[in-house]
């Protein structure tokens, strides 16, 4: 077990860095409202960034947002910039946790982790970006473990309601669970819907340096995961789903990259059965896919040259059909809506060997809640560091990178969560 001694006198449980960020914002208003489920109901927390003017700001504004009358008594705020590493450690030793908002994390993430590996802090981060998440398993592994400091990326809506889903699947099978795939559809209501910048300029870069992900994966070295049962039937691009009547698509985000490596961890580590896994995303119906393609086509032409890509950054809600825009969504419309993943599983009864035929059993779980980005995320996110707060023992037996799954695979993390208005179940 990564010890939390080193950091028992630490004067905060949770720092929020990037607390001024659109997200940032929303996981500074998740964490007050939580506050009362930290060690010993206590939690004692700081914003941080790098304005101050800016931090007591979203302090002022969250109180307002919950009806309190005021945050700044018992909140404290940290003054620290990415460009300044003594800022980043200074802050790092005061936090048993680093909540990371900053993004685009291929930028900016890098010597957060290392500020935190270095100082004894854990860090949880909302990357959605494999590649920035891969380097950091890659060049932090060993790092984190000599220090006994977990760094947990995508704790979001990237990628915890698909990596915890995957899991959450496999314990409600009764038997071998040996493929699932999952079928993500959000829906708004009157008022629509939208993703903020941050995630906008995130996916540009990120689809930009695609490439470089194939190289980086040769570095580890891994042998191909042990395909258990019948092989997993691998969809084309664009296809009808009977599974949820509507087109359907391989979904872009990190979740493929995230269930993977936590199947991988699962394996490896505790001898597990690892789960083959396949993420696809609802587009609706045919004006939709119209619209999908036209946007998709012109995204892979601009993001491959630096002009293109200046012109999609300044234009997000042009080029991406309103989906993504400067302003993000209103509170109204974050209101409205929500996201449904469905889980489609198979695998083999107790008693019954996965060499022998095809899978004899299925299984159908659900995670759904509420927005995904600005609700749903600071949620998951809160809750996360919240489980690594109270349930020490129940994590890895020592630090390292680690993804949401096998972070939390052995914790309440589903439980918290189902409180907390993510609700997984099985029909
Ligand atoms: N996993 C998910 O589902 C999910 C959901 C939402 C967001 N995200 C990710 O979260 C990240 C943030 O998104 P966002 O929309 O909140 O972006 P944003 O509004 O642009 O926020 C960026 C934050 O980073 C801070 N920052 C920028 N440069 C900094 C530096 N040098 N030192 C310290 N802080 C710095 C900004 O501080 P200032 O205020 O001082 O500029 C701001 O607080 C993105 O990578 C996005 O993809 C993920």
């Amino acid at each position: 077990m990564a010890t939390f001694s080193t950091s028992s006198n630490r004067p905060y449980h949770i720092v929020i860095f990037g607390a001024t960020g659109f997200t940032g914002q929303f996981v500074v208003e998740e964490v007050a409202r939580t506050a009362s489920e930290g060690p010993k109901g206590n939690l004692k927390w700081a914003v941080a960034g790098r304005s101050k003017a800016k931090l007591d700001k979203v302090l002022e504004q969250a109180a307002e947002a919950l009806g309190r009358p005021e945050l700044q008594s018992e909140v404290a705020v940290v003054v620290a910039d990415v460009g300044e590493p003594d800022s980043l450690a200074a802050m790092c030793k005061q936090a048993v946790i680093v909540l990371n908002c900053v993004g685009p994390y291929r930028f900016f993430g890098e010597p957060v982790v290392k500020a935190c590996v270095e100082n004894g802090a854990h860090c949880i981060d909302i990357s959605g970006e494999p590649q920035f998440l891969e380097s950091m398993q890659l060049d932090y592994q060993d790092k984190a473990a000599e220090k006994g400091v977990y760094i947990v990326g995508s704790s979001g809506f990237d990628s915890i309601p698909a990596d915890m889903g995957v899991i959450y699947t496999r314990d409600q099978f009764k038997g071998t669970l040996t493929a699932v795939e999952s079928f993500l559809t959000a829906s708004s209501g009157p008022e629509g819907g939208c993703i903020h910048d941050g995630t906008w300029q995130s996916a540009i870069y990120g689809f930009a340096d695609s490439d470089k992900l194939r190289s980086l994966r040769k570095k580890f070295g891994h042998k191909s995961l042990p395909v258990v049962g019948a092989r997993i039937k691998r969809r084309g691009a664009l296809f009808f789903s009977n599974e949820i009547q509507q087109y359907a698509v391989p979904f872009m985000g990190s979740d493929p990259s995230v269930v993977k490596r936590t199947q991988r961890y699962l394996h490896d580590e505790l001898q597990e059965s690892p789960v083959q896994y396949g993420a696809y995303a609802g587009v609706g119906g045919i004006s939709n896919i119209f619209k999908l393609l036209f946007a998709g086509m012109m995204f892979w032409f601009f993001v491959k040259f630096s002009f293109g890509r200046n012109l999609l950054m300044k234009f997000p809600e042009f080029f991406s059909f309103g989906f993504f825009s400067k302003e993000g969504p209103t509170r109204k419309q974050m209101e409205g809506s929500s996201f449904r993943f469905a889980f489609f599983g198979e695998g083999y009864t107790e008693g019954l060997e996965p060499t022998e035929g095809k899978p004899n059993a299925k299984i159908r779980t659900l995670v759904q809640g509420p927005e995904a980005g600005y609700v749903a995320t600071p949620i998951a996110m809160v809750q996360a560091a919240i489980t690594m707060l109270n349930e020490s023992n129940s994590l890895p037996k020592t630090g390292g990178v680690y993804t949401p799954g096998a972070t939390f695979a052995k914790t309440t993390l589903i439980d918290r969560l189902n409180k907390h208005g993510i609700q997984f179940s099985v029909l």
